[in-house]
């Protein structure tokens, strides 16, 4: 007995709120926590039913109920047949990039990507024999060009963390797939509410669900959404080197996605407030928003989102000392590493990533150093527009 399935043709919270009834089989209202990793085994048979891919009834390492249901949410929002959770984010780039790079293979990445992708990309992989090249995501030509004959994987990110660069996924797919070469798009700053990769061409979506899809910052996570082939391929290597998702973190997500579209409305709304009233701010040299009608890709944000996102970066005249004074100031925003919560944090890239990277990495991510990222939470607009003005002086 399960709850009626959902309707397609319904808007997102009422798909969020329903895209897993067929799972409820014990018809609570909210899903139960699966903290059991054992599953019993009744027969032969019964073994091979429940501890195939992504079976998710024998034993966690290899799938756990309470991570299936949030899985199946996350596809069901991305247009995907089928996912699967993992411990975070990098957990699940990490583990794709591994099931779909052997050594000799290459890889096509972006200049700009979220800052662990770039080190896996750029200093993880070649010690496996993999070859990598990263592209400017702002040039389609540019990823044509990278591609070799010994190309398996191009690994993109739009609009990507922290300088806001989009990429023509559309575009970027259409050679990819002429040339039979997977594609996989991190979706984490768009989320699936203003960006739904999978319609554009791309064949794995993957989310670190740690922010918007948690949105709590009380959990860290990470999924991925594809057809059925290419997820059991990933899981193949998952079940061996075990980056699942602990029960209670996917279950604290499918608690925090079901809200999913109102706090990214919200967080848009707010981002885009903040970024219009900055951009002609007198201590602001550069704001990075793909809303603003001046972002140089403006119009192809607009042609393939259908909301711009929570994430805004700007560049302090001031530079690094106004960037740690402005944090200082700063009464509703916290001065925090992640991203995507219902409170508002930011960081400097400069302080986060610049003691840690290679000086060429930073220079080349285009990392300077009065740069601030804001990850607008879901505030009151003149609030946070407030506390940012009386911040910047
Ligand atoms: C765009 C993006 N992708 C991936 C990650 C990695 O996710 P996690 O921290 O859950 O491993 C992050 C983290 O900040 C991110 O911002």
């Amino acid at each position: 007995m399960s709850f009626p399935n959902h309707n397609d043709r319904h808007a997102w919270t009422t798909r969020l709120l329903n895209a897993d009834n067929d799972l409820a089989e014990d018809l609570s209202v909210s899903p139960p926590l699966h903290q059991s990793v054992n599953y019993a085994v009744l027969s032969e048979e019964h073994l091979d039913e429940i501890s195939g891919p992504l079976g998710s009834h024998y034993y966690t390492r290899r799938g756990n109920p309470t991570g299936a249901r949030l899985a199946k949410v996350v596809a069901d929002l991305e247009g995907a047949e089928t996912g699967m959770v993992f411990a975070s984010g990098m957990g699940a780039i990490a583990t794709t990039l591994m099931a779909f790079l052997k050594s000799g293979d290459h890889v096509v990445g972006q200049k700009n990507h979220y800052i662990g992708i770039t080190e896996m990309i750029d200093r993880i992989l070649p010690d496996y024999g993999v070859e990598q090249s990263r592209v400017d995501q702002r040039s389609v030509d540019a990823f044509a060009a990278a591609i070799r004959p010994n190309t398996k994987l191009i690994v993109l990110e739009s609009p990507s963390n922290p300088l806001m660069h989009v990429t023509d996924l559309k575009a970027v797919c259409d050679i990819a797939r002429a040339r039979g070469i997977v594609t996989l798009c991190d979706n984490t700053l768009a989320t699936p509410i203003n960006q739904r990769p999978i319609e554009l061409g791309v064949d794995i979506v993957m989310h670190s669900v740690t922010k918007y899809i948690g949105g709590h910052h009380d959990l860290l996570a990470g999924c991925i959404v594809s057809s059925r082939p290419l997820v059991e391929k990933v899981w193949n290597l998952s079940m061996v080197t075990g980056a699942i998702a602990a029960p209670f973190n996917s279950w604290l997500a499918l608690r925090g996605i079901r809200t999913l579209e109102l706090r990214v409305r919200q967080q848009n709304r707010n981002a885009l407030a903040i970024a219009e009233r900055l951009e002609h701010h007198p201590a602001v040299l550069k704001v990075f928003y793909p809303g603003l009608p001046t972002h140089a890709q403006h119009r192809l944000a607009a042609e393939q989102m259908s909301g711009f996102g929570g994430l805004l970066t700007f560049d302090l005249k001031g530079g690094y000392g106004a960037g740690q004074s402005f944090i200082q100031k700063l009464r509703l925003a916290r001065h925090a590493s992640s991203l995507g919560g219902v409170s508002s944090t930011l960081v400097q890239p400069a302080t986060l990533f610049g003691g840690r990277l290679p000086s060429k990495l930073v220079e080349e991510q285009g990392i300077t150093p009065g740069l601030i990222r804001f990850a607008a939470g879901i505030e009151n607009t003149e609030d946070l527009v407030a506390d940012i003005e009386q911040a910047l002086g």
